[in-house]
């Protein structure tokens, strides 16, 4: 399968969003990654659904709304209202897991299980079944630009092989510090979806980076399913 890439609009200009989102849209990114924070959760505050909404407006591509909030359970309807077709969520942030997963997909979205970068793997195996995709944070989430944390290439090929054994549909994304650098030690540890904001954004050409991480990606890809 082919690697998706996921652009963080976190580091575009918000001034500017929609021609922000057609310049990675033109260089073939594949979804477009939202993050929502609340200043709780995490130490940073960004949007809500009603940009969500005006967002959905604007593109074609796939939301891929990634939730860095507390008690998100509460959040979860008025997101798929404004126009989510990814859902994720935290695993820190929930405290029944398996309610808050099964309670996305009866919105009939795709499931998003989020952890972070001290989360280990073990703590969500079981709910692995349960997701459309597994999150694994490269940096502590709250802000972009960070840089990536080694170590959590050890539970991207843990979680990898926990997938193929047990045969499950459950994609591995990744977020935080990807950039061509890191780009093939994560596409070979088994990653299918990459998020990148500042890589893409800061860039003088955001649609031809995109363009150089698929063409990096690539030849890299883990053999893998798709949902
Ligand atoms: C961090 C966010 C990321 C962020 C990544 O908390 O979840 O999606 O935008 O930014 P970069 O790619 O700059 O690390
Ligand atoms: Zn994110």
């Amino acid at each position: 399968m082919t690697i998706r890439i996921a652009p963080s609009i976190l580091s575009a200009n918000f001034a500017h969003l929609a021609s922000e989102i057609k310049k990675v849209e033109e260089g073939g990114a594949d979804w477009l990654h939202v993050d929502v924070m609340d200043g709780h959760f995490v130490p940073n505050i960004t949007i809500g659904p009603p940009v969500v909404k005006s967002i959905r407006q604007a593109t074609k591509l796939p939301l891929d709304v990634h939730l860095m909030i507390s008690d998100p359970d509460k959040y979860i309807p008025p997101f798929i209202e404004a126009g989510a077709d990814v859902l994720t969520i935290h695993a820190e942030a929930v405290v029944h897991l398996d309610r808050t997963l099964d309670f996305i997909r009866s919105h009939n979205v795709k499931v998003g299980l989020a952890i972070n970068p001290a989360t280990p793997i073990s703590a969500i195996e079981h709910g692995l079944g349960l997701a459309d995709m597994l999150l694994i944070m490269t940096v502590n989430p709250g802000f972009g630009g960070q840089k990536f944390i080694g170590y959590t290439v050890d539970k991207i090929r843990q979680a990898r092989q926990i997938i193929e054994t047990r045969n499950l549909r459950c994609l591995i994304e990744v977020d935080g510090g990807i950039d061509l650098d890191t780009l093939p030690t994560v596409v070979k540890a088994g990653a299918d979806i990459l998020v990148a904001g500042s890589a893409i954004f800061h860039a003088p050409d955001p649609g031809r980076k995109v363009q150089e991480m698929v063409e990096l990606a690539a030849p890299l890809s883990y053999h893998s399913k798709f949902v």
